[in-house]
């Protein structure tokens, strides 16, 4: 090839890559004319000093574009499910019913709890009845509920196999924030789907020959279940508990006016103080909690603007490749999410709480040992796929460690990990930014990014029974981009750790991962 015909190759190569990332307005055209649905709050029952939940999943129908009747999962409704609101210390019940039909499970996304009531491994069969109960001994916190049925989650949490957990605690109780749930604190799950022609939900993951399989990404928001939501509050600070619920799909929240907002909590917890910011970008699964002032009255909409790897580069390199050879599914696209329209109500007004919480800073000096997990493009950690008969990290209760997550690959990742928050030590080498510097339970890793985290599991042990650490891509943890560890008491040796048999064969229920 002559030099100059190679360089027309690479230049209409870069070119026609340079075209992929026009930036692309998904929904302008949206009128916000549904009032935003906000999932009811359980009233639990008292029961022999344990709060208990009733939730019964079922199959149902849903009218989210006019006129269409959406076939859908849900929880004690058509779609997504009710709010459970839990006290640190509670001792809680839940009676999870399955009347969808199909075997599932619902696992307590961030929840510190045993493992054998983790949910991921007991399976519900159709028409029975899983009971699950715990202490409470997550602080204030955002966390989420959702099917985690190995090889199906990311389908069955599509269809609608999900909902929001609030915890209070006795700090949150006392601090000067909005806390009238569906009033001025607000639950918002962010998803993304796409319909077809009939208004039912299309799910195809999609595999790019370069990069692999890629997350689901739709091409229609919904929050709360609600499409072109709009949501009136009092003029005042009003709280959004967000949770991108999304399968695939980072956003990178702000508002349509750059008005700036300010994030008080991460996945599992408050901050230690407010902080101001102009966009705060979420991974899937991942939760925060954002004040925004509506006291000048004027309706704003909340965005989600584009999200691009090339920003968040670990180095120039890294910035080069990612901006000339490809993007990850979610790029680059702007979606106008939620209208929010102060009525002449007036809010809280007053200076909200300035000390939030208190956090430990994250010693790396503290840590006993590292663990290095390496994520690829082909969706394995370390090199392996998940292997229900396989204990991958073997962890002491109460040690401290860090694990340092590396994405080797040409996607981004999260990596969340089961039974525990955890403090991001830093960031390719660097300190985090004020918005990773809180209580986490899913770390977002943009391409080529190495992030160090210190962990420590407090509470339970089980040599039997195994937690799980995993990308929050669905389709990337249905593809088995999963590994399972075992907490146990210190001084027990590798022979006393095994997987309960009965778990192996709960992997009938995926075709990709039977042993
Ligand atoms: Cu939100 Cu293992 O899950
Ligand atoms: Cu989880
Ligand atoms: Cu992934």
């Amino acid at each position: 090839m002559s030099e100059l015909r190679s360089r027309a190759v690479v230049l209409s190569f870069m070119m026609s890559a340079g075209l992929a990332f026009a930036q692309t307005q998904v929904n302008t055209a949206i009128v916000f004319q549904n009032p935003l649905a906000i999932p009811p709050l359980i009233d639990p029952a008292a029961e022999n000093g344990e709060k208990v939940f009733t939730l019964t999943l079922q199959k149902g129908e849903q009218e989210f574009l006019p006129g269409k009747h959406t076939a859908t999962y849900g929880v004690n409704g058509p779609y997504l499910g009710p709010t459970l609101r839990l006290h640190t210390g509670d001792q809680v019940r839940m009676k999870v019913t399955n009347g969808l039909g199909t075997a599932t499970t619902i696992h307590w996304h961030g929840m510190e709890l045993p493992a054998v009531m983790d949910g991921v491994y007991q399976v519900i069969e159709p028409n029975s009845t899983w009971e699950p109960y715990w202490t409470v001994r997550n602080q204030a916190s955002t966390l989420w509920y959702h099917s985690h049925l190995m090889g199906q989650t990311g389908e069955q949490v599509y269809k609608g196999l999900a909902g929001m957990i609030i915890v209070d605690d006795d700090n949150s109780d006392a601090l000067q924030l909005p806390h009238r749930y569906g009033v001025d604190d607000i639950p918002v799950i962010v998803q993304d789907k796409k319909f077809d022609s009939n208004g039912q939900f299309i799910y195809q993951p999609q595999v790019d020959s370069r990069a692999g399989p890629q997350g689901f990404v739709g091409d229609t928001i919904l929050v709360n279940g609600t499409y072109a939501p709009f949501l009136e509050v009092p003029r005042g600070w009003v709280r959004l508990r967000l949770l991108n619920g999304s399968n695939g799909r980072r956003f990178n929240f702000g508002f349509d006016d750059n008005r700036a907002f300010y994030q008080i909590a991460s996945d599992g917890g408050l901050l230690v103080a407010p902080t101001e910011e102009k966009r705060l970008i979420v991974g899937p699964g991942s939760r925060a909690e954002i004040l925004v002032d509506m006291a000048d009255g004027k309706p704003v909409r909340l965005m989600s603007f584009a999200v691009r790897d090339a920003d968040h580069a670990a180095s120039s390199v890294a910035k080069f490749f990612l901006n000339s050879f490809r993007a990850d599914a979610d790029e680059d696209q702007e979606f106008k999410i939620l209208e929010i329209r102060p009525t002449t109500e007036t809010g809280l007004s007053a200076p909200v709480s300035q000390h939030l919480n208190s956090i430990p800073r994250p010693d790396p000096r503290l840590a006993v040992r590292t663990r290095v997990f390496t994520m690829d493009r082909d969706s394995r950690i370390n090199g392996q796929k998940m292997n229900p008969a396989v204990v991958n990290q073997i962890v002491f209760k109460d040690d401290v460690e860090i694990w340092q997550i590396v994405n080797q690959s040409p996607n981004y990742h999260t990596f969340h990990v089961h039974d525990v928050q955890f403090l991001v030590v830093d960031r390719n080498g660097k300190a985090p930014e004020p918005s990773d510097q809180g209580w986490e339970d899913n770390v977002l890793l943009y391409p080529g990014d190495h992030v160090r985290i210190l962990v420590q599991f407090k509470y339970y042990t089980d040599p039997h029974h195994p937690y799980m650490f995993h990308c929050h891509i669905l389709e990337h943890e249905d593809m088995g981009m999963m590994g399972q560890f075992v907490v146990v008491e210190k001084g027990t040796k590798n022979s006393q750790v095994s997987v309960d048999p009965a778990y192996i064969n709960v992997f009938s229920h995926n075709t990709d991962m039977r042993p």
